[in-house]
């Protein structure tokens, strides 16, 4: 449709059909007995008897493409306009073949594969209906207590930003205005700074000053903008005391004035009406008001603008051009979508072209290169021609897939003891679970069907769980334990405040590890944990993170050695809770530890504890051994117009071809305001076969060199600045100095 098109469609729509544009429901709304996927509190929300439910704008959540075909006929029959419903859905990291949790896609640091995963899910989600995906997720997060990690990309703003550009340009297309086949429009989230909730506990509420909100958490939500992501969902926190949801200032001013973002924003699920809980609206009307002078256009799951918008503006509190803006974005996507071309947008009637093989071949490539070798003494890769005994919860449990892997079939997926009987054929010896995953599920409060919810706990006796799980590990040579957290103990209100693996697998490993046989470990989880207390009992350490459906044979492959390791932390490990949050970019203080005297007092530091974390950010081991030789620089000046080149020298020593992720930071000596001890401003992923170097080279231009002060304008000072690169925050033995001298 041509824009005048539009124009005339909006003008033709009375004042209710143009508020149910801005009503989401699910779609049990429309048919009682459908089986709705729940991702949030399920009370009925009660609209009111007048309103009629063929005005609504979206669905929320349903996955079939059969239920989708039969809503969307069913509405178009009903409506008077027949403007499609327009479906959406969390396909946050993979539709039927999922890839690893996003945590773990990061530490990949390959945006190139990130991106193309992002593809296969859009592909596979629109041949089952799905038109738009709540999905790149970007909060920036420093607190592992936070359930919600495992989405999100990590601590660090550029991992943010290059994740969440790869990931829209995936779902999209590049720079896509209008939504091709195969392609699915995104929803960034949760428009802002969902992920600094305070003490960790999820939905609370967030403080910071200007200068860390612009110049750490924005710059991802800005990526997917600049990419042209299509919606934009407010986040449930408040941001300096105001929700988000409700907050001109974030909606207004940044996001669509200074972002310069014109597409649809989105609430997260019934954070309108939760305006009211937060004690920032007095009642649903009152809410409904807010929401929309902030310009927020969809309503997810209330009946607050369904109930209410009609008669604001009736009665002139809010005008029928705010009402009006918000409905034309919403008919803008649909256009976009093409959905008033054909409103059964990938639902074909011959069967669906599938690639399934190759999706899974990309979610084994990506399952490899996110899992992170923390700790290898040697032991690692294994021998072929000794005895594996395979022990532990996650040896043989395909309930891997995280949270929100909500279309995810744990039976399509390879799990661990699959994966080594495919790799080790000889070795292989046995597997015993060896205790429970988890005892106690109620505390989770768990109530919802999506995939990761139905999974019962099996009966189990403790003591012979045990016991088969020592008697295995006496025969062996080896011992591998695979445990973790469920994966219902991350995800969405999934905040912990005690980050150490379950006593029952704590005790396991003790027991084991006094068997005195080299032991390697494998960590499946949605968060760092604190491991402090088990990483001496271990030999080799893996974390792999929630690694997807192809996740058992690629720890599989890494531990043979048919895959060399080459993930690396996008998340300080805690060497325990009370560090938190601990991440890399901000050791400075007025009061420094002395580098030669950590013990000295009146310095910034534990009295019980290193300042340091356990593993810190871009840390990551491999079967190769990287040596860092030279650096130099194009100028010892930045200059406006031209690009600045680093160039690194970087060997391989051993006799294994290994991949290495080279990470450049800088650092601002002396600023207006106190600067960052290191940030990452680039990242190259090399090959480098044995025995021989490879030169790497950055270009830098001058806006990574400038930053927003705490008024939120971003400024570039004369002064000095360090370039450090290395292999990871921690270890950069290349540095030089070079100076900006503004003109
Ligand atoms: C609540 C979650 O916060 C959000 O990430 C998700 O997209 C919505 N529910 C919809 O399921």
């Amino acid at each position: 449709m041509e824009r005048k098109e539009l124009l005339e469609l909006l003008n033709g729509l009375s004042t209710a059909e143009k508020i149910g544009q801005l009503v989401q429901l699910s779609g049990d709304f429309f048919d009682e007995s459908m089986d709705v996927t729940e991702t949030g509190p399920s009370e009925k929300i009660g609209l009111a008897e007048e309103y009629n439910l063929y005005n609504t704008g979206s669905i929320l959540n349903v996955l079939q493409a059969d239920k989708i075909y039969q809503l969307q006929k069913n509405y178009l029959e009903k409506s008077r306009h027949k403007i499609p419903l327009m479906f959406m859905s969390d396909i946050i990291y993979g539709f039927n073949t999922i890839f690893p949790i996003p945590i773990a896609q990061t530490c990949s640091w390959d945006f190139e594969l990130i991106e193309q995963s992002a593809a296969i899910s859009a592909e596979e989600a629109y041949y089952a209906g799905q038109q738009v995906t709540f999905s790149p997720m970007v909060d920036l997060v420093k607190d592992p207590r936070w359930g919600r990690v495992m989405e999100s990309p990590g601590e660090d703003p550029y991992i943010g930003s290059m994740f969440s550009k790869s990931v829209v340009e995936g779902l999209q297309g590049k720079q896509a205005n209008k939504i091709e086949e195969r392609k699915l429009a995104a929803c960034v989230k949760h428009y802002a700074a969902y992920g600094a909730a305070e003490s960790g506990r999820d939905y609370n509420g967030v403080d910071m000053s200007l200068s860390k909100f612009y110049n750490q958490y924005l710059p991802a939500y800005k990526a997917a903008v600049d990419a042209k992501v299509k919606l934009v969902m407010t986040a449930f926190n408040t941001l300096n005391d105001v929700p988000c949801t409700g907050n001109e200032w974030l909606n207004k001013q940044v996001l669509r004035e200074e972002l310069d973002f014109e597409g649809v924003l989105i609430t997260d699920y019934a954070a309108i009406e939760e305006l009211i809980a937060h004690g920032y609206a007095s009642s649903p009307s009152d809410a409904a008001r807010i929401a929309l002078d902030a310009e927020v256009d969809i309503d997810m799951k209330t009946a607050v603008y369904a109930n209410h918008l009609e008669k604001l503006i009736e009665e002139n509190v809010l005008s029928i051009e705010q009402l009006d803006q918000a409905v034309l974005r919403v008919l803008e996507l649909k256009n976009d979508l093409g959905l008033f071309e054909n409103p059964y947008r990938g639902l074909v009637d011959e069967s669906v072209p599938t690639a399934e093989d190759d999706h899974r071949e990309v979610a084994l490539e990506l399952a490899e290169k996110s899992l992170v070798l923390l700790k290898n003494n040697g032991i690692l890769p294994l021998k072929k021609d000794k005895k594996i005994a395979l022990v532990g919860p996650y040896g043989d449990n395909a309930n891997t897939l995280g949270m929100w892997a909500i279309n995810g079939d744990p039976s399509r997926t390879i799990t661990l003891k699959t994966g080594m009987e495919q790799v080790f054929s000889e070795s292989y010896l046995s597997f015993a679970e060896g205790a429970p995953l988890i005892e106690n599920i109620e505390r989770l409060g768990f109530s919802s069907n999506i995939t990761a919810g139905k999974v019962k706990l099996p009966e189990y006796d403790k003591g012979a769980l045990l016991e088969a799980a020592l008697k295995n590990a006496r025969e062996a040579d080896y011992i591998v334990v695979a445990f973790g957290e469920h994966v219902l103990e991350s995800g969405e209100a999934g905040s912990k405040t005690d980050l150490r693996i379950s006593e029952a697998q704590s005790d396991l490993i003790t027991q084991l590890a006094e068997l005195n046989k080299p032991m390697i470990g494998v960590i499946y989880s949605g968060r760092p944990n604190n491991i402090t207390h088990l990483i001496d009992k271990f030999d080799a350490l893996v974390y792999a993170w929630y690694p997807g459906s192809m996740g058992g044979l690629a720890v599989a492959n890494i531990l043979s050695g048919r895959s060399n390791p080459s993930g690396k932390l996008t998340m300080s490990f805690p060497r325990n809770e009370g560090q938190i949050p601990v991440y890399y970019y901000n050791y400075r203080t007025g009061r420094p530890i002395k580098s030669d005297n950590e013990n000295s007092r009146f310095t910034s530091r534990y009295i019980d504890e290193s300042n340091y974390p356990l593993f810190p950010f871009g840390y990551g081991l491999s079967y190769s051994d990287f040596r860092y030789h030279t650096i130099s620089a194009s100028s010892k000046e930045i200059k406006e117009k031209e690009k600045l080149e680093i160039r690194v020298k970087i060997s391989n020593e051993s006799n294994v071809q290994g991949d290495e992720v080279v990470q450049l930071y800088i650092q601002d000596k002396v600023a207006s305001i106190s600067r960052p001890s290191k940030e990452l401003k680039a990242s190259k992923r090399i090959t480098i076969a044995p025995h021989s170097t490879e030169e790497v080279i950055f270009k830098l231009c001058i806006d990574d060199f400038s930053f927003f002060d705490n008024k939120g304008t971003s400024v570039l000072e004369t002064g000095e600045f360090i370039i450090f690169v290395g292999s990871n925050a921690e270890e950069t033995p290349l540095s030089l100095e070079i100076s900006y001298i503004a003109s």
